[in-house]
């Protein structure tokens, strides 16, 4: 019986086998329990030694027991730390990753060509207020040109601006000049939707201000930019054009050769000088605060482009409503250097 427990012991495979093969022996009713229990029936003489046997029997099976079982948890554990183990020098899992909007890349490049000209970036607010969206501007309430930007008037009369220019009358009126800012930031129109309006765009807004600033440097600082934008060999063209805040008005276009080898004139956005109606505004709300007027007699220029047309022009995307989608596939094409 001892040799056949003992291979027994040695062949339970687990700790759940091993139980079985102990409580047939030494359990209870195990067959090793029953032995000595049959002592009793042995006449007095046998007892003794009978005895010892079977306690000598049981003693070198809890001992196989005992040692099977040490043996089993050591082998259960190297398993288990064998599957859990981790190894450190493997690759890591390649994840997709995000990564800044084409329309963020494109006002980005141009902070950093007009930083490089020694402008400060200055951000505003989208919600604004007619007095800085129009009527600073030269645009009062009953001008015309107030319908060349559709609003969105909000319940308490204020409105979403419709253009960054407002961010030229808030400058001025806490700084003194000399300045140079750009303006980045999402403006609102209330227009229907199509392949080349919607109704959240973007601009940038320049303005300089300073003494005997000339149309001159304004279209060399346009240049400058145009060729940081397209490459240094790029065309700018100015035409005469309105905008109410500004005299005169022009609007810019770069002569843009696109991948299929056509060329053309193409709007990128307006500008003029400084219409002496804007400082004089400046200068009122400057002497409501308790500030000293300091526009008057003062020159300047302003420009205003959409880096939306940009990116249309330069990677030949089609409709403006792509940008906003939020297609994977759309916004993906422009992760890697433009
Ligand atoms: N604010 C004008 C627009 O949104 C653009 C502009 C800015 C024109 C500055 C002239 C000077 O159309």
């Amino acid at each position: 019986m001892q040799e056949e427990a003992l291979q027994a012991i040695q062949a339970a495979p687990d700790l759940e086998s091993l139980q079985a093969v102990k409580t047939r022996y030494v359990g209870k009713s195990g067959l090793v329990t029953r032995e000595l229990g049959t002592l009793g029936k042995l006449p007095p003489e046998e007892r003794k030694a009978r005895g010892a046997e079977i306690n000598a029997v049981r003693a070198a099976i809890d001992a196989a027991l005992t040692e099977r079982e040490a043996a089993l948890k050591r082998a259960a554990l190297d398993a288990r730390l064998a599957s859990e183990a981790i190894d450190v020098t493997l690759p890591g899992l390649g994840l997709p990753s995000g990564g800044p909007h084409l329309i963020s890349r494109i006002l980005t490049d141009l902070q950093d060509i007009y930083a490089g000209l020694g402008y400060t970036v200055v951000e505003g607010n989208e919600v604004e207020d007619d007095q800085h969206n129009f009527d600073a501007l030269n645009i009062p309430w009953f001008h015309p040109a107030r319908d060349l930007w559709d609003t969105f008037w909000l319940e308490d009369g204020r409105l979403l601006r419709t253009h960054t220019s407002p961010m030229q009358v808030r400058y001025m009126v806490d700084h003194t000049p000399p300045l140079k800012i750009v303006v980045p930031g999402k403006v609102y129109r209330y227009e229907a939707t199509d392949a080349t309006h919607e109704s959240m765009f973007h601009q940038l807004e320049g303005l300089v201000v300073g003494e005997r600033v000339s149309m001159a440097d304004l279209k060399g600082t346009i240049a400058e930019m145009a060729r940081g934008l397209f490459g240094p060999r790029t065309q700018v063209r100015f035409q005469p054009s309105y905008y109410p805040f500004t005299e005169p008005g022009a609007d810019f276009s770069v002569w843009w050769e696109n991948p299929r080898g056509e060329s053309k004139w193409l709007e990128l956005g307006g500008c003029g000088m400084v219409h002496p109606n804007v400082f004089r505004a400046v200068d009122d709300l400057r002497e409501a605060q308790g500030q000293p007027r300091v526009y008057e007699g003062k020159t300047g220029f302003a420009f205003g482009l959409g880096p939306e047309r940009i990116a249309m022009l330069k990677y030949g995307i089609p409709d403006i409503r792509y940008f906003y989608a939020n297609d994977p596939k759309v916004l993906a094409q422009f992760r890697g250097p433009l």
